[in-house]
Protein backbone atom coordinates (compact mmCIF):
# COMPACT_ATOMS: atom_id res chain seq x y z
CA UNK A 1 0.00 0.00 0.00
CA UNK A 2 1.75 3.33 -0.86
CA UNK A 3 1.73 6.02 1.96
CA UNK A 4 -0.90 8.17 1.94
CA UNK A 5 -2.25 11.76 3.67
CA UNK A 6 -4.98 11.19 6.36
CA UNK A 7 -6.85 13.84 3.97
CA UNK A 8 -6.51 12.28 0.71
CA UNK A 9 -8.71 9.09 1.55
CA UNK A 10 -10.79 11.19 4.56
CA UNK A 11 -13.83 13.34 4.66
CA UNK A 12 -14.72 15.23 1.53
CA UNK A 13 -14.45 18.81 2.16
CA UNK A 14 -10.83 18.19 3.86
CA UNK A 15 -9.96 15.92 -0.05
CA UNK A 16 -11.31 18.54 -1.59
CA UNK A 17 -8.94 21.52 -0.54
CA UNK A 18 -6.10 19.53 -1.34
CA UNK A 19 -3.81 20.70 -4.73
CA UNK A 20 -4.34 18.65 -7.83
CA UNK A 21 -0.78 16.75 -9.11
CA UNK A 22 0.72 17.06 -12.12
CA UNK A 23 3.08 14.71 -13.61
CA UNK A 24 5.63 14.64 -16.31
CA UNK A 25 9.09 14.15 -17.22
CA UNK A 26 10.16 17.89 -16.94
CA UNK A 27 8.83 21.07 -18.16
CA UNK A 28 6.67 20.00 -20.82
CA UNK A 29 3.75 18.91 -19.22
CA UNK A 30 3.77 22.61 -18.24
CA UNK A 31 1.47 22.87 -21.19
CA UNK A 32 -1.01 20.62 -19.85
CA UNK A 33 -0.99 22.81 -16.28
CA UNK A 34 -1.95 25.80 -17.98
CA UNK A 35 -4.73 24.19 -19.07
CA UNK A 36 -5.55 22.73 -16.02
CA UNK A 37 -5.20 26.20 -14.27
CA UNK A 38 -7.29 27.81 -16.74
CA UNK A 39 -10.02 25.26 -16.93
CA UNK A 40 -10.19 25.63 -13.01
CA UNK A 41 -9.23 28.50 -11.50
CA UNK A 42 -10.25 28.50 -8.38
CA UNK A 43 -7.85 24.90 -8.07
CA UNK A 44 -4.58 24.59 -6.50
CA UNK A 45 -1.70 22.55 -8.23
CA UNK A 46 0.85 20.61 -7.07
CA UNK A 47 3.38 19.97 -9.92
CA UNK A 48 6.40 17.61 -10.51
CA UNK A 49 8.47 17.75 -13.33
CA UNK A 50 11.21 14.77 -13.49
CA UNK A 51 14.39 16.53 -14.87
CA UNK A 52 16.77 15.04 -13.27
CA UNK A 53 15.70 11.69 -15.58
CA UNK A 54 13.97 13.54 -18.47
CA UNK A 55 13.51 12.48 -21.50
CA UNK A 56 11.46 9.74 -20.80
CA UNK A 57 10.70 9.10 -24.84
CA UNK A 58 13.60 7.14 -25.21
CA UNK A 59 13.51 4.64 -21.69
CA UNK A 60 12.50 1.42 -21.48
CA UNK A 61 8.80 0.85 -20.45
CA UNK A 62 10.12 -0.84 -16.95
CA UNK A 63 12.33 2.23 -16.30
CA UNK A 64 9.43 5.02 -17.23
CA UNK A 65 7.00 2.58 -14.92
CA UNK A 66 8.88 2.74 -12.24
CA UNK A 67 9.64 6.62 -12.79
CA UNK A 68 5.97 7.23 -12.68
CA UNK A 69 5.14 5.29 -9.73
CA UNK A 70 7.77 7.09 -7.99
CA UNK A 71 6.43 10.06 -8.61
CA UNK A 72 3.41 9.01 -7.83
CA UNK A 73 4.48 8.11 -4.43
CA UNK A 74 5.77 11.61 -4.03
CA UNK A 75 2.68 13.36 -5.03
CA UNK A 76 0.89 11.03 -2.88
CA UNK A 77 2.80 11.55 0.34
CA UNK A 78 2.70 15.49 0.08
CA UNK A 79 -1.43 15.21 -0.60
CA UNK A 80 -2.87 15.48 -3.88
CA UNK A 81 -7.00 14.45 -4.68
CA UNK A 82 -6.37 13.23 -8.19
CA UNK A 83 -3.00 12.60 -10.67
CA UNK A 84 -3.13 14.16 -13.89
CA UNK A 85 0.10 12.20 -15.88
CA UNK A 86 0.82 15.13 -18.23
CA UNK A 87 3.60 12.97 -20.11
CA UNK A 88 1.97 11.50 -22.77
CA UNK A 89 5.01 8.49 -23.06
CA UNK A 90 4.62 8.06 -18.90
CA UNK A 91 0.53 8.29 -19.99
CA UNK A 92 1.15 5.29 -22.99
CA UNK A 93 3.36 3.13 -20.62
CA UNK A 94 2.04 3.48 -17.25
CA UNK A 95 -1.82 4.46 -17.02
CA UNK A 96 -3.07 1.27 -16.39
CA UNK A 97 -0.56 0.15 -13.68
CA UNK A 98 -0.67 3.21 -11.96
CA UNK A 99 -4.48 3.30 -11.60
CA UNK A 100 -4.42 -0.24 -10.23
CA UNK A 101 -1.61 0.03 -7.72
CA UNK A 102 -2.90 4.10 -6.35
CA UNK A 103 -6.41 3.13 -6.41
CA UNK A 104 -8.93 4.85 -4.93
CA UNK A 105 -6.72 7.88 -6.36
CA UNK A 106 -8.02 8.72 -9.73
CA UNK A 107 -5.73 8.75 -12.28
CA UNK A 108 -5.57 10.69 -15.72
CA UNK A 109 -3.86 10.54 -18.40
CA UNK A 110 -3.48 12.59 -21.77
CA UNK A 111 -3.78 9.61 -24.78
CA UNK A 112 -7.35 9.48 -24.12
CA UNK A 113 -8.39 12.70 -23.89
CA UNK A 114 -5.56 13.89 -26.55
CA UNK A 115 -7.85 10.71 -28.71
CA UNK A 116 -11.16 12.30 -28.35
CA UNK A 117 -9.76 15.69 -29.21
CA UNK A 118 -8.71 14.12 -33.02
CA UNK A 119 -11.70 12.24 -33.09
CA UNK A 120 -13.66 15.32 -33.10
CA UNK A 121 -11.58 17.47 -34.74
CA UNK A 122 -11.36 14.90 -38.21
CA UNK A 123 -13.96 14.67 -40.66
CA UNK A 124 -12.36 11.78 -42.66
CA UNK A 125 -10.83 10.02 -39.64
CA UNK A 126 -7.38 9.93 -41.19
CA UNK A 127 -4.77 10.93 -38.48
CA UNK A 128 -1.15 11.04 -38.31
CA UNK A 129 -0.01 11.23 -34.31
CA UNK A 130 2.99 13.04 -33.69
CA UNK A 131 4.44 11.46 -30.70
CA UNK A 132 7.95 10.25 -29.02
CA UNK A 133 9.70 6.66 -29.98
CA UNK A 134 8.38 4.91 -26.77
CA UNK A 135 5.40 6.60 -27.16
CA UNK A 136 4.98 5.44 -30.77
CA UNK A 137 6.49 1.75 -30.28
CA UNK A 138 3.33 1.49 -27.84
CA UNK A 139 0.97 2.25 -30.30
CA UNK A 140 -1.04 4.55 -27.49
CA UNK A 141 -2.87 6.56 -29.74
CA UNK A 142 -3.44 4.48 -32.64
CA UNK A 143 -5.29 1.87 -30.00
CA UNK A 144 -7.46 4.57 -28.29
CA UNK A 145 -8.77 6.43 -31.71
CA UNK A 146 -9.27 2.63 -32.95
CA UNK A 147 -11.24 2.09 -29.77
CA UNK A 148 -13.81 5.31 -30.44
CA UNK A 149 -13.39 4.69 -34.68
CA UNK A 150 -12.79 1.04 -35.57
CA UNK A 151 -12.58 2.26 -39.20
CA UNK A 152 -9.76 5.27 -38.70
CA UNK A 153 -6.68 5.30 -40.50
CA UNK A 154 -3.66 6.27 -38.14
CA UNK A 155 -0.26 6.85 -39.13
CA UNK A 156 2.39 7.50 -35.91
CA UNK A 157 5.48 8.81 -36.65
CA UNK A 158 8.26 9.28 -34.08
CA UNK A 159 9.69 12.91 -33.77
CA UNK A 160 12.41 12.68 -30.96
CA UNK A 161 14.53 15.69 -32.24
CA UNK A 162 10.98 17.88 -31.63
CA UNK A 163 11.70 17.74 -27.80
CA UNK A 164 15.36 19.02 -28.16
CA UNK A 165 14.02 21.82 -30.54
CA UNK A 166 10.93 23.12 -28.20
CA UNK A 167 13.90 22.80 -24.79
CA UNK A 168 16.05 24.62 -26.66
CA UNK A 169 13.83 27.12 -27.64
CA UNK A 170 14.18 26.60 -31.50
CA UNK A 171 11.03 26.43 -31.91
CA UNK A 172 10.20 28.67 -35.25
CA UNK A 173 12.67 29.33 -38.15
CA UNK A 174 15.22 27.26 -40.63
CA UNK A 175 16.10 24.84 -38.36
CA UNK A 176 12.65 23.97 -36.74
CA UNK A 177 11.18 23.71 -40.57
CA UNK A 178 13.88 21.66 -41.94
CA UNK A 179 13.38 18.94 -38.55
CA UNK A 180 9.86 19.37 -39.50
CA UNK A 181 10.10 18.74 -43.29
CA UNK A 182 12.28 15.13 -42.80
CA UNK A 183 9.50 14.39 -40.74
CA UNK A 184 6.36 15.30 -42.14
CA UNK A 185 7.75 15.81 -45.80
CA UNK A 186 6.52 13.03 -47.12
CA UNK A 187 2.68 13.32 -45.84
CA UNK A 188 2.38 16.71 -47.65
CA UNK A 189 4.10 15.06 -50.85
CA UNK A 190 1.12 12.61 -50.73
CA UNK A 191 -1.63 12.50 -53.04
CA UNK A 192 -4.30 14.73 -51.77
CA UNK A 193 -6.97 11.95 -51.59
CA UNK A 194 -4.83 9.50 -49.09
CA UNK A 195 -3.70 13.08 -46.56
CA UNK A 196 -4.81 13.50 -43.30
CA UNK A 197 -7.11 15.78 -41.99
CA UNK A 198 -5.34 15.75 -38.76
CA UNK A 199 -2.31 15.95 -36.99
CA UNK A 200 -2.11 15.32 -33.19
CA UNK A 201 0.35 16.28 -31.40
CA UNK A 202 0.96 13.75 -28.91
CA UNK A 203 3.85 14.85 -27.31
CA UNK A 204 3.98 17.61 -24.42
CA UNK A 205 6.61 19.68 -26.04
CA UNK A 206 5.06 19.36 -29.57
CA UNK A 207 2.61 22.50 -29.15
CA UNK A 208 5.60 24.67 -29.25
CA UNK A 209 6.19 23.33 -32.31
CA UNK A 210 2.55 24.26 -34.13
CA UNK A 211 3.93 27.09 -36.35
CA UNK A 212 6.60 24.75 -37.80
CA UNK A 213 4.59 21.98 -38.07
CA UNK A 214 2.06 23.94 -39.80
CA UNK A 215 4.43 25.61 -42.45
CA UNK A 216 4.94 22.04 -43.80
CA UNK A 217 1.52 20.57 -43.74
CA UNK A 218 -0.36 23.56 -44.90
CA UNK A 219 -3.73 24.89 -43.67
CA UNK A 220 -5.55 21.31 -44.66
CA UNK A 221 -5.51 19.45 -41.90
CA UNK A 222 -6.43 20.40 -37.78
CA UNK A 223 -3.52 20.19 -35.42
CA UNK A 224 -5.02 19.14 -32.21
CA UNK A 225 -3.34 18.78 -28.77
CA UNK A 226 -4.79 16.92 -25.57
CA UNK A 227 -3.96 20.04 -23.13
CA UNK A 228 -8.00 21.46 -23.10
CA UNK A 229 -9.26 18.11 -23.54
CA UNK A 230 -7.32 16.73 -20.41
CA UNK A 231 -8.28 20.16 -18.92
CA UNK A 232 -12.13 19.42 -19.63
CA UNK A 233 -11.39 15.50 -18.44
CA UNK A 234 -10.07 16.88 -14.55
CA UNK A 235 -13.52 18.89 -14.06
CA UNK A 236 -15.46 16.31 -14.97
CA UNK A 237 -13.80 14.05 -12.63
CA UNK A 238 -13.64 16.18 -10.11
CA UNK A 239 -17.23 17.22 -10.09
CA UNK A 240 -18.25 13.62 -10.53
CA UNK A 241 -16.09 12.69 -7.44
CA UNK A 242 -17.75 15.72 -5.71
CA UNK A 243 -13.68 16.92 -5.61
CA UNK A 244 -14.09 20.26 -6.48
CA UNK A 245 -12.31 22.94 -4.37
CA UNK A 246 -14.84 25.16 -2.36
CA UNK A 247 -12.51 26.80 0.01
CA UNK A 248 -12.73 30.89 0.21
CA UNK A 249 -9.02 32.18 -0.51
CA UNK A 250 -7.11 32.17 -3.51
CA UNK A 251 -5.71 28.90 -4.54
CA UNK A 252 -1.80 27.62 -4.24
CA UNK A 253 0.28 26.88 -6.94
CA UNK A 254 3.63 24.58 -5.91
CA UNK A 255 6.09 23.57 -8.80
CA UNK A 256 8.80 21.17 -7.66
CA UNK A 257 11.56 19.11 -10.07
CA UNK A 258 14.15 16.86 -9.41
CA UNK A 259 16.97 18.87 -11.10
CA UNK A 260 17.73 22.15 -12.01
CA UNK A 261 15.56 24.76 -10.88
CA UNK A 262 17.73 27.48 -12.88
CA UNK A 263 17.00 25.29 -16.42
CA UNK A 264 13.56 24.37 -14.91
CA UNK A 265 12.69 27.89 -14.63
CA UNK A 266 14.51 29.39 -18.03
CA UNK A 267 12.84 27.00 -19.96
CA UNK A 268 9.52 26.10 -17.90
CA UNK A 269 8.98 29.61 -18.57
CA UNK A 270 8.03 28.93 -22.11
CA UNK A 271 6.01 26.39 -21.64
CA UNK A 272 3.55 27.91 -18.81
CA UNK A 273 3.97 31.22 -20.58
CA UNK A 274 4.25 32.92 -17.04
CA UNK A 275 7.95 34.44 -16.22
CA UNK A 276 9.45 31.81 -13.67
CA UNK A 277 12.23 32.58 -10.87
CA UNK A 278 14.61 29.48 -9.78
CA UNK A 279 13.27 30.42 -6.50
CA UNK A 280 9.83 29.54 -7.30
CA UNK A 281 10.96 26.05 -7.78
CA UNK A 282 11.61 23.16 -5.18
CA UNK A 283 13.73 20.61 -5.95
CA UNK A 284 13.45 17.06 -4.48
CA UNK A 285 14.55 13.65 -4.27
CA UNK A 286 12.14 10.50 -5.78
N1 LIG B 1 6.87 14.50 -21.77
C1 LIG B 1 7.25 13.64 -22.87
C2 LIG B 1 5.99 13.22 -23.63
O1 LIG B 1 4.97 13.90 -23.63
C3 LIG B 1 8.24 14.30 -23.80
C4 LIG B 1 9.61 14.47 -23.21
C5 LIG B 1 10.27 13.17 -22.83
O2 LIG B 1 10.66 12.38 -23.73
O3 LIG B 1 10.39 12.93 -21.64
O4 LIG B 1 5.99 12.19 -24.27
Amino acid sequence: MPPTTAAAHGPGPARASLPIGVFDSGVGGLTVLRAIRARLPHESTLYLGDTARVPYGTKSPASVLRYAEQATDHLIRRGVKLLVVACNTASALSIGPLRARFAPLPVIGVVEPGADAAVAASRLQRHVVLATESTVRQHAYARAIHARVPHADVTEVACSLFVALAEEGWTEGPVAEAVARQYLGGLAASPAAGRPDSIVLGCTHFPLLHGAIRSVVGEGPSIVDSATTTAAVVAAELDRLGLGRTMEGRPGHALLATDGAERFAAVGSRFLAEPLAASDIEVVDL
